[in-house]
């Protein structure tokens, strides 16, 4: 039920963290993936992962904030794979943190391009594929920040409840095309991202980690797993769903 042998999955932001561990997952369960990102050396390691459990990937470089570079990656799964099965839309950036007076123009530009306009856009592309073959399964990445507000990472959240309603509206458009569409909310998940922001905020993530009912950060296998169950058809009833895989705090 939960295999996706023979299909073909496509991976924004497949070269580290949680797109790293999706692409992973996709391929353990038989899938042929097609990592997309702007960061080949991470993509890189990402196929070398895959080839070591035998499975069968390729990299093609994609801005997911410019259209003409979605479109072309995009294809290109079509190209290699003839047809897109699966999508997971997980690209994201967290930008700067500021309060909202503090926040300049240009994160606020930054983020919104990446994390809001790139899931549009890849679903943009990816649609019209999913049509002609008859149908697909898209899932895409919002955050528990996009169900409630997050100090500080205002626009950050905004982008990602943002998400959430793309998921719901697009999910609507095409139930009945055959085309499942769903998003994860990650709560604090251990990744270069948070790493990072670790380096650059520490106390803000100390108390991000205080914020986990579960009493630890998740890891990027833990969304792996709903991303690939929302992506097979064990979840062949589920479409327009925001799932919540954050140790509780949305709770
Ligand atoms: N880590 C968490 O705690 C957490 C929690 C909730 C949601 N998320 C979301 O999960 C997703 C993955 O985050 P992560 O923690 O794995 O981060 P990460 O930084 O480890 O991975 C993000 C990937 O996206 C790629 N990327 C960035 N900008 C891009 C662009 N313009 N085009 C194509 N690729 C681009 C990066 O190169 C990187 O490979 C993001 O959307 C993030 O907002 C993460």
């Amino acid at each position: 039920m939960n295999s996706l042998d023979g299909k073909s999955a496509f991976v924004t932001g497949g070269a580290s963290g949680i797109g790293q561990a999706t692409a992973l997952a996709y391929a353990e369960r038989g899938a042929r993936v097609l990592v997309a990102d702007v960061d080949a050396d991470g993509a890189q390691e990402t196929l070398r992962l895959i080839g070591l459990g035998d499975g069968e990937a390729n990299f093609v470089n994609c801005d997911v904030g410019d259209a003409a570079s979605v479109e072309a990656a995009v294809n290109r799964c079509v190209e290699l794979y003839g047809r897109i099965d699966c999508a997971f839309n997980n690209a994201g950036i967290l930008g700067d943190m500021s309060l909202t007076a503090d926040c300049s123009e240009e994160n606020f530009d930054r983020i919104m391009r990446v994390n809001l306009k790139g899931i549009w856009l890849s679903m943009k592309y990816e649609i019209p594929h999913m049509l002609r073959q008859g149908g697909g399964v898209i899932v895409n990445t919002a955050s528990n920040a996009g169900m409630t507000g997050t100090p500080e990472l205002g626009v950050y959240s905004a982008t990602k409840g943002g998400v959430v309603m793309l998921t719901r509206s697009a999910a609507l458009e095409y139930a009945r095309s055959n085309i499942r569409i769903n998003c994860v909310c990650p709560g604090l998940i251990s990744t270069p991202m948070v790493a990072q922001q670790a380096i650059d905020y520490p106390d803000a993530v100390a108390n991000f980690t205080e914020l986990e009912p579960i009493g630890r950060m998740g890891r990027p296998e833990e969304i792996a797993e709903a991303v690939v169950w929302l992506s097979s058809n064990a979840a062949s009833f589920v479409t327009g769903h925001p799932m919540a895989v954050d140790g509780g705090i949305l709770a």
